[in-house]
């Protein structure tokens, strides 16, 4: 049995399946790069493990616990049992009007996670280790995008979830901040936790990654290793999006 299962995935928007059959499956510690076009549902994909959108279709299981049966939610209006999953921006979405510590502190004192002193400390860890020490007390406008990535990421860590999800994390960043920010990324990866990494980069996702799915028309068109994906590419959909 895998760590994370994802059963028959689907979501409809206005009639449309923007994503369908979705299976995947991945273990504890690794990452799932998840790469595909535009508009084809990646986004979509992660906000339904985020409970962000409810998913229409589908289970999703993790370490043998079923968080979401949608055939249970849409019978007993069953609500996802507990928020395991943790989701990091493309485009940071920090809160303005608190420094960077209250924005990793805001979510776990709301849900009650600890004394304020404790997750305090706990919040200060997570600032040290995606490297803004000396940023604590800064406010999101005078950081750099990298730097303000960073905060988010130790926001959605805030929250201890199971599997850190993100979203094209570096696509609004350049070179060298995108860098720092695979670099965490890395750093976590070491540390054991389970990531999913919507990316469009290509070279991240050949080396970090364990597992790619290549995304097409709302569903997983191939899955398999980057040595997989990118050195021996199947299906003409994934042949023609690594042309581009
Ligand atoms: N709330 C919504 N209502 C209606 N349609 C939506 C909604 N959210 C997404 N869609 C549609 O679902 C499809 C998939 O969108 P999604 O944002 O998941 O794609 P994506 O793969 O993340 O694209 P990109 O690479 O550009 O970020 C698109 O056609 C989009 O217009
Ligand atoms: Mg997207």
């Amino acid at each position: 049995m895998a760590y994370l299962e994802i059963i028959g995935l689907g979501k409809r928007f206005g009639g449309v399946d923007v994503l369908h059959d979705v299976d995947l499956t991945l273990e504890k510690g690794q990452i799932l790069s998840l790469i595909g076009p535009s508009g084809e549902g990646k986004t979509t994909f992660l906000r339904c493990l985020n409970f962000l959108e409810t998913p229409d279709r589908g289970i999703l299981r993790l370490n043998g616990e079923t968080l979401f049966d949608a055939a249970q939610v849409k019978a007993k209006g069953k609500k996802p049992s507990r928020r395991a999953f943790g989701l990091v921006f493309q485009a940071f979405h920090l809160f303005p009007q608190y420094t960077v510590l209250e924005n990793v502190m805001l979510a776990p004192t709301l849900a009650k996670k600890g004394r304020r002193e404790e997750l305090r400390e706990k919040a200060l860890d997570l600032i040290a280790k995606v490297g803004l020490a000396d940023k604590a007390d800064s406010y999101p406008n005078t950081l750099s995008g990298g730097q303000q990535q960073r905060a988010a990421i130790a926001r959605a860590l805030a929250m201890e979830p199971d599997v850190l999800c993100f979203d094209e994390p570096t696509s609004a960043l350049d070179p060298l901040l995108t860098r720092e920010v695979l670099n965490v990324i890395r750093l976590l990866k070491r540390e054991g936790r389970t990531m999913i990494v919507v990316t469009h980069e290509m070279g991240f996702a050949r080396e970090a990654s364990d597992r790619v799915a290549f995304l097409s028309r709302g569903t997983v068109a191939e899955l398999g290793t980057p040595g997989e994906i990118f050195e021996a590419p199947r299906t003409e959909a994934l042949q023609r999006f690594l042309r581009e």
